[in-house]
């Protein structure tokens, strides 16, 4: 490739930044995602940082980085609304539906994004597929059903492991789910939602992204509003 990955990242963080700076104001709070696409916009935050409140972060990895960039970390608690929540994705498709947690910070993700009043989805456009589903699906699930849960995965047709040597921000695993064909990602989301012990479901598709800002070659493509 002409570009590299991180240029790409470093691009649609940039076309972030751009269409957040006309709400940044004096009491504003943004939501920052995780991962190596939200690092960018993190880092390009940072000169941004005396024009807004603050920031609610989807991870306690996000939430260093940020703090060292010197912009205000708050509790969610504290925070009644946002105008946007910005991260990356694993995988989104042309509905802007999407597959996260590939870091492992899907549960606090969709917290946050689930407070905010629009998801903005920052990737390179490798990210971008027909089918959600080639990138295994994380289940964040607590500790004691991850047998039971996985057995109900396998039912659906899915294979999941067990991600090794993992504990998540809030002291839950990781099962990684390949295989699993999936037509309707709303309905999916919904039955993983409804297997006791499964704390979230990677699937972003019954709340997805309102615009996706996707970095190629040829520049910025973007989807939604
Ligand atoms: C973190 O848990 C994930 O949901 C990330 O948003 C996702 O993995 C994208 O990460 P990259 O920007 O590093 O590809």
């Amino acid at each position: 490739p002409r570009v590299s990955a991180q240029t790409l990242k470093q691009q649609a963080a940039a076309a972030a930044i751009e269409l957040i700076e006309p709400l940044l104001a004096e009491g504003v709070v943004i939501g920052v995602g995780t991962g190596s696409t939200a690092d960018c916009f993190i880092d390009q935050l940072a000169v941004l940082k005396n024009r807004f409140r603050g920031t609610v972060a989807s991870s306690e990895r996000s939430a260093q980085r940020l703090q060292a960039a010197g912009i205000a970390v708050l509790d969610l608690n504290d925070v009644t609304s946002m105008p946007v929540y910005v991260d990356g994705a694993d995988e989104i498709d042309a509905n802007l539906c999407m597959i996260k947690g590939g870091g492992g910070a899907l549960t606090r993700e969709k917290i946050v994004a689930s407070v905010a009043q629009r998801f903005v989805c920052i990737a390179d456009d490798s990210k971008l597929v027909q089918r959600l589903g080639a990138f295994p699906l994380p289940l964040e699930v607590i500790p004691m059903a991850r047998q039971s849960v996985a057995r109900r995965l396998q039912a659906y047709g899915g294979k999941p492991v067990l991600r090794e040597g993992f504990v998540t921000d809030n002291g839950n695993c990781i099962l990684d789910v390949s295989g699993l064909n999936i037509v309707s990602p709303a309905e999916l989301e919904s039955a993983c939602n409804n297997i006791p012990g499964v704390v979230c479901c990677g699937l972003f598709a019954l709340a997805p992204a309102r615009i996706a800002l996707l970095a190629g070659e040829n520049g910025i493509q973007r989807l939604g509003d």
